[in-house]
């Protein structure tokens, strides 16, 4: 009865924060761009003494709120770091275990994802992701393709030393074939080269579970990026983190190199 009553206290506060920091939020100042790094899912379950795989299992419900949010606010962009290039070192049965989950949340979300016309698009070496979930990203892809509102970027077998290796390879064969000179190459048409190519870069990027580290993501993309850490792990993030990084991010004073006149 006690625990019931003090958990109904804890989603009435939840609420009333929410509602504040939603007051406190400027609808025309929203970070166009927000990318997540979605981190902790492991140590979330070990602390919990359970299984590594419960954590990225429970970190796919923070994972279906925050687009929801980002949805919901308008944001145009949302590009959420789900497995990286260097995460192929785990265990296999860890790295089948993600996969399986890619899977499954594709299959079982995507109806819901294309009701709030969300566009799930997917950054990445994907032609070497396993042919099931290769095959659960057409699907969504192509279900999704029309839609006008949030592009869910999943970043998936994602490097960005990758991602800039495989810009020069292009780069260099549009050379060879002349379908370039090299005085075309500059920064704009590098972007181009990108797998993020036509999307601005992000202007949020939130780390949890308390590592300050880039971790191979979005190496040329971050490069004015506001950063936003936070010591909770994935699986305990919620709504209000979310709103709460926005928050911060309005408040910063983002110079670029420049000066501001005040
Ligand atoms: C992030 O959580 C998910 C992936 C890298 C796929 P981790 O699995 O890295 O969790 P920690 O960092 O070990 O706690
Ligand atoms: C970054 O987290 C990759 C993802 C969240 C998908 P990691 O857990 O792989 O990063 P490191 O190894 O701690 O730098
Ligand atoms: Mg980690």
């Amino acid at each position: 009865m006690f625990e019931k009553i003090t958990g109904l206290f804890n989603r009435q506060k939840g609420i009333d924060d929410e509602n504040k920091l939603l007051q406190a939020i400027d609808r025309n100042k929203l970070p166009n761009h927000i990318a997540i790094i979605m981190d902790g899912n492991g140590r979330w379950a070990q602390r919990r003494g359970l299984p590594r795989s419960l954590g990225h299992r429970a970190g796919v419900e923070s994972l279906r709120n925050v687009v929801k949010l980002c949805s919901e606010l308008g944001v145009k962009v949302l590009t959420c770091y789900a497995f990286s290039t260097e995460n192929w070192k785990r265990p296999e049965d860890e790295v089948s275990y993600l996969m399986d989950l890619l899977v499954e949340y594709l299959r079982k979300e995507v109806d819901e994802l294309h009701s709030q016309q969300v566009k799930i698009n997917a950054i990445g070496r994907l032609e070497e992701l396993p042919h099931q979930a290769q095959e659960a990203l057409k699907a969504a892809f192509r279900k999704t393709a029309n839609n006008t509102g949030l592009v869910l970027n999943l970043a998936l077998n994602y490097g960005g030393r990758s991602e800039i290796t495989d810009a020069v390879l292009h780069i260099a064969k549009a050379l060879d074939d002349k379908q370039l000179e090299i005085k075309d190459i500059n920064e704009k048409l590098i972007q181009q080269y990108l797998y993020t190519s036509g999307m601005p870069d992000p202007e949020l990027l939130i780390r949890p579970s308390g590592d300050a580290r880039i971790s191979n993501f979005l190496l040329w993309q971050l490069a004015y990026t506001e950063f936003w850490l936070t010591p909770v792990m994935w699986p305990d993030f919620k709504r209000n983190h979310l709103l709460q990084a926005i928050l911060d991010f309005q408040r910063r004073e983002r110079r670029f190199g420049g000066i501001i006149k005040k």
